[in-house]
């Protein structure tokens, strides 16, 4: 009989890869994909931290299963990720929930399998959190949900401890894969049909250099050297690491998409420093001139924070001057939530939760008006997008142009993992539509 499993992720694109990763896990020990949480046999919620809110959001719908699990016994629960390698989330956890079968953390994640086993086995709940990152990463990616584009990881953790952040604590620290494993998985991908490759890891500008024989713009003109058709992305870049090297490669390799995910996280000096985020919105601002200078056809986007602890509407403003003028394509806006065990948590001056809606309105409005007028240019456009997927409520499919921008278009054929001109009729927010134009 067949055994279904489903997986609920959260959070960033690290965690959406590391989901395949699970899923090749779960394939190998018997189980397809199921089509709805209620039929599965085994639920694993890979959870995120990075806010508050983020928390929240897996801890209602883990909660929303007791019900389920009451009716269904053998059915097997399982929570891992960034949320559970939190000091002391395990014990909330099952607390909480004590009909979770199987809480694991991020450095474990290759023993996720013997876990099921061991739980099919003895019908205990199984905790298995590690405290430090283990040796060897999960590296085996069996089974990927996403073609035509494929994520790799080429770095896991981080050393940055930007004040506001939890990442580091939940994920290690900064080591880089091989350079020759990476090269490797980057060409069995090409040669299987990918053709967008996304590179991952929190900060891809310090990939290496705690193994010292490739750097990341090293890394990129290797991986270029093949020169089929193909779109290669990265993220994230922090500023403070962004190098003139960096923007080189950039400009000379076509394969590289010419969009930049550069967060700012916030516009006032005294903020960033508070953040320790180590540059200043001026040095910001020319490492964004340069890449315009070498790859004028380019587009940046980045993250912003408001509501950091001390920050005045002067400092607020400073947000707003900064986003006028790096001009950014689009921007994913965050209001701060305190993490307990970092450093901006102990801080004196939260700022009240009035205060961080009304600037993040004022910064989301600011945002938007930016993205549409760059979007109405794309009017009459004829432009290039990767189809990767069929929308089915629109009867239209749907792709992205290098900049990551959504186009949906009509076709009589199946144009999945093609690479299509369309010309642009009409565009709505961030999104754009067509027609088919060869
Ligand atoms: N490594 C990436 C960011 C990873 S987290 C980098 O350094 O840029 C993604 C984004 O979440 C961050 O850029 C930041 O804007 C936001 N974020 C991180 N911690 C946060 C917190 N405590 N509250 C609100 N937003 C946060
Ligand atoms: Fe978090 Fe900073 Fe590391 Fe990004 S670089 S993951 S924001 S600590
Ligand atoms: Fe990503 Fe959230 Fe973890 S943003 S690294 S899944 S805390």
């Amino acid at each position: 009989m067949n055994k279904y499993y489903w997986i609920v992720t959260y959070g960033c694109q690290m965690n959406v890869h590391e989901s395949e990763k699970i899923a090749g896990i779960l394939r190998s020990c018997g189980y397809t994909e199921g089509t709805c949480q209620e039929k599965a046999d085994i639920i694993v919620f890979n959870t995120c931290c990075i806010r508050e809110n983020a928390e929240n959001h897996a801890y209602g719908n883990i909660g929303a299963l007791k019900k389920l699990k009451k009716q269904r016994r053998d059915l097997i629960i399982a929570v891992g990720g960034c949320m559970t390698q939190q000091v002391g989330a395990a014990e909330k956890l099952k607390k909480k929930f004590p009909f979770v079968d199987i809480v694991f953390g991020t450095h474990n994640l290759s023993s996720f399998g013997q876990m099921i086993e061991k739980k099919l086995s003895t019908k205990k709940t199984i905790v298995d959190i590690w405290d430090k990152e283990s040796a060897v990463d999960h590296e085996d990616i069996s089974y990927r949900t996403s073609y035509p584009n494929a994520w790799v990881n080429i770095m896991y953790g981080c050393n940055n401890f930007c004040s506001y952040c939890i990442v580091p604590y939940v994920r290690g620290r900064e080591r880089s894969r091989d350079s020759e494993d990476i090269i490797k998985e980057v060409n069995t991908l090409l040669d299987s049909g990918y053709k967008e490759i996304t590179l991952l890891g929190q900060n891809v500008n310090s990939y290496g250099n705690d193994r010292g024989e490739c750097t990341f713009p090293q890394l990129l003109q290797k991986i270029c050297s093949r020169k089929e058709k193909f779109r290669l992305r990265f993220m994230t870049s922090n500023p403070k690491d962004f190098g003139e090297e960096l923007v080189r490669v950039i400009a000379e390799n076509e394969q590289i998409c010419n969009l930049v995910h550069l967060p700012v996280q916030a516009g006032s000096d005294r903020i960033l420093k508070l953040m320790n985020r180590k540059y200043t919105a001026k040095e910001y601002l020319e490492k964004v001139e340069m890449l315009r200078k070498y790859v004028p056809d380019c587009q940046l986007t980045t993250d912003i924070m408001v509501g950091f602890p001390t920050e005045t509407e002067e400092d607020f403003q400073q947000t707003l001057s900064l986003v006028k003028e790096a001009n950014f394509s689009t921007a994913f806006t965050f209001v701060y939530s305190k993490r307990s065990g970092t450093v901006a948590a102990t801080m004196d001056g939260q700022i009240s939760e009035e205060i961080k809606k009304d600037r993040i309105m004022r910064l989301v409005d600011l945002v938007n008006q930016q993205t549409r007028r760059l979007s109405a240019t794309y009017e009459g456009r004829t432009i290039e997008i990767l189809c990767e997927d069929f929308d089915d409520k629109r009867g239209q499919y749907l792709g992205r142009d290098e900049y990551g921008r959504m186009g949906y278009f009509q076709a009589d054929r199946n144009l999945i993992g093609e690479f299509v001109k369309i010309k642009i009729d009409k565009t709505s927010g961030v999104s754009l539509e067509g027609t088919l134009a060869e």
